[in-house]
């Protein structure tokens, strides 16, 4: 090795020792007759001390910038007394240097590497990607992705679960996005899908008699890119057979929960067990399947308290199938027009064509009727006491709050005020970020009507059963079909689904009639699945868990690009490699393509 050292490691224990280290310089400050460089690697900092005594030592120190690759030989003194770092693991010692060599000079960086993320563009840190990681907080992103993921293989490996790798160059297998196709040389005008899981795979093992399987699997999903999405991703896969939802709740919830405890052990998990939530519950009283329970502030629903209001919102709303519901801002009475106006401005990005807001100043009379002076509000004028009355008492506000409602259609409303009470949650400092609250969302629809295609299609992916008691009206009600599928939520996430699958292939291909694909269709696209099914495939049932958003939460990080090495801009490119790239003519013709002329 070029060093007997890393730069994190050395302490008082070291003094008079003599030491080799070698790393990127930091920072340099030359002083004249001493030179300090702070010497990184990936294990910390050391601080280096070249005197001009050491004439040779001191010449090489001086031509030494920021990134240059150094290795110094040298003694471990203490610092000097009120010149130590208790901030920095090595800050008890420095190291005098004898020696200082440069391994490899460095042109300068765009950026300073010891600088905070958020100061330098993100598109800058991405064609840099290799600088960026030199980001002792990059870094350490990346070591709590390994331990995370370690940690789950060796979990599950205790647990009789085999990793097994699934084709990469596969056949759709759809998950509800586009897929990346990629041409065959040898068989001319075919393709291969790469898989937006490996849902099809797993449950082939699962007929196959594996009986636990796990993955951790690259997934690819041709959509449109989110802070919590990229085109690439890595799912922990598992799957088991002979087990019902309960079962595969309950296998990882014990992970998650070890999982939390050993790597966040200041962080405490809100409830356990997890609540388990029913998707309808959980839209009625968040207004989205993902709940963030951290905070309460549940949503509150008004609209047949004013489906006859003289405020023509409301009873407009109403009268066209929509709903009035709202959110309570804790102490919001004291908001000012202005931010007010603000949260106006915020649910109409998300859709809402306005926001009542009604400010409780004080309490209602004897009567239960508000005084005037009681409510701040632009609408009150509007609102027959009774409406007021139920208003206040649904909202459950107290003096000093503040009401928020949007009426509208019933998806807008829900996406509206489930943006809007996350949006109070962190103004009115609602959120503890010591707790991790995890919880379990059940009973969502198994089909949902596609306007534009006029058709039924599968909430979570077509292999997911219904519920036994609601097979029977699959082709009679489908839309009030319940299925066996559950997602698990961190902190407002989805970091997981999955489901009991169909292993009948009766019903599989009920299913598939349902979801409108013909006979022939259904052969081509799951002919294997359908057969296979037909040779003992065993009752089973599995989830994926999204490891970027799981480590993104740990780690505390805004975006899932920020633990992932190589990640993708929201365009889909590579920024760093630049791609996706043209190909050559001779490329285009082994793959049998000829490129359409593109629309300008
Ligand atoms: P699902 O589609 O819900 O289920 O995916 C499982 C989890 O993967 C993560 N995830 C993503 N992470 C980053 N970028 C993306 N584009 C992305 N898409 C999904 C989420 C999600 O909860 N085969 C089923 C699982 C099963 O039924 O067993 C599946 O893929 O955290
Ligand atoms: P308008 O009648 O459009 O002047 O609106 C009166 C008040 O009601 C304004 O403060 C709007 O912000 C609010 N408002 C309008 N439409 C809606 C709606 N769909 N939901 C909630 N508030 C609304």
């Amino acid at each position: 090795m070029l060093k007997t050292h890393t730069c994190g490691e050395l302490n008082a224990a070291h003094i008079g020792e003599m030491v080799t280290l070698a790393g990127w310089v930091n920072r340099r400050r030359d002083h004249g007759a001493l030179i300090f460089i702070d010497l990184r690697d990936r294990f910390g900092l050391t601080q280096v001390t070249v005197d001009s005594d050491q004439t040779a030592a001191h010449d090489v120190a001086a031509q030494s910038r920021s990134e240059f690759v150094v290795q110094v030989k040298g003694k471990v003194a203490a610092r000097p007394e009120g010149l130590r770092n208790p901030n920095l693991a090595t800050g008890d010692i420095e190291v005098i240097a004898d020696e200082v060599t440069i391994l490899n000079p460095s042109k300068n960086p765009p950026f300073y590497i010891s600088g905070a993320a958020d100061e330098v563009d993100e598109m800058l840190r991405l064609k840099y990607r290799y600088l960026d990681i030199r980001r002792p907080r990059m870094a350490q992103n990346l070591v709590l992705r390994h331990q995370i993921v370690r940690f789950i293989r060796e979990h599950l490996s205790n647990r009789d679960f085999l990793e097994i790798e699934t084709p990469i160059l596969l056949k759709s297998t759809p998950e509800g996005a586009r897929d990346f196709i990629v041409p065959s040389r040898l068989q001319a005008g075919e393709f291969y899908a790469l898989p937006q899981s490996p849902q099809q795979l797993k449950q082939l093992l699962m007929v196959a008699g594996i009986e636990r399987y796990f993955q951790i699997a690259r997934c690819f999903r041709d959509e449109d890119l989110r802070a919590d999405r990229q085109p690439e991703f890595t799912q922990l896969d598992l799957e088991m057979s002979f087990v019902d939802s309960a079962d595969i709740r309950a296998i990882i919830e014990q992970m998650l929960v070890e999982l939390s405890g050993v790597m966040l052990p200041d962080k405490q998990i809100q409830t356990l067990p997890f609540p388990v939530i029913g998707y309808s519950e959980a839209v009625e009283k968040y207004g989205i399947d993902r709940p963030d329970l951290r905070f309460g502030l549940q949503l509150f629903n008004v609209s047949d308290a004013v489906a006859e209001s003289d405020f023509a919102v409301f009873k407009g709303a109403v009268a066209s199938g929509g709903a009035v519901k709202g959110v309570v801002f804790p102490g919001g009475n004291a908001l000012s027009r202005r931010e007010i106006d603000e949260l106006t401005d915020f649910v109409k990005h998300y859709g809402a064509k306005g926001l009542v807001w009604i400010g409780v100043a004080g309490e209602a009379g004897a009567d239960g009727v508000y005084p005037a002076e009681s409510l701040r509000s632009q609408v009150t004028k509007f609102l027959a006491p009774a409406e007021i009355a139920a208003i206040v008492g649904r909202s459950g506000a107290a003096v000093g709050d503040l009401i928020l409602i949007v009426a509208d259609k019933l998806a807008t409303v829900n996406q509206c005020l489930a943006n809007l009470r996350l949006e109070i949650g962190k103004r009115a400092g609602l959120i503890d970020p010591s707790v991790l609250a995890y919880c379990w969302v059940i009973d969502f629809p198994l089909l949902e009507y596609n306007d534009d295609e006029a058709r039924w299609q599968a909430v979570h992916h077509p292999f997911t059963s219904a519920r036994d008691e609601d097979w029977p009206r699959l082709e009679s009600d489908p839309g009030s079909v319940l299925a066996k599928a559950y997602d698990v939520v961190l902190n407002g996430w989805e970091i997981g689904g999955g489901s009991i699958r169909i292993h009948r292939s009766d019903l599989q291909d009920r299913l598939f009639a349902r979801l409108g694909l013909s006979q022939e269709e259904t052969q081509a696209q799951f002919g294997h699945l359908l057969e296979a099914f037909q040779y003992g495939a065993p009752p089973h049932g599995g989830i994926a868990l999204g490891i970027d958003r799981l480590v993104a939460l740990f780690a505390e990080a805004t975006s899932i690009r920020d633990v992932i090495a190589f990640p993708k801009t929201a365009a889909g490119t590579d920024l760093m490699l630049d791609s996706p790239c043209p190909v050559t003519e001779k490329q285009l013709a082994e793959l049998h393509i000829a490129l359409r002329p593109q629309k300008k």
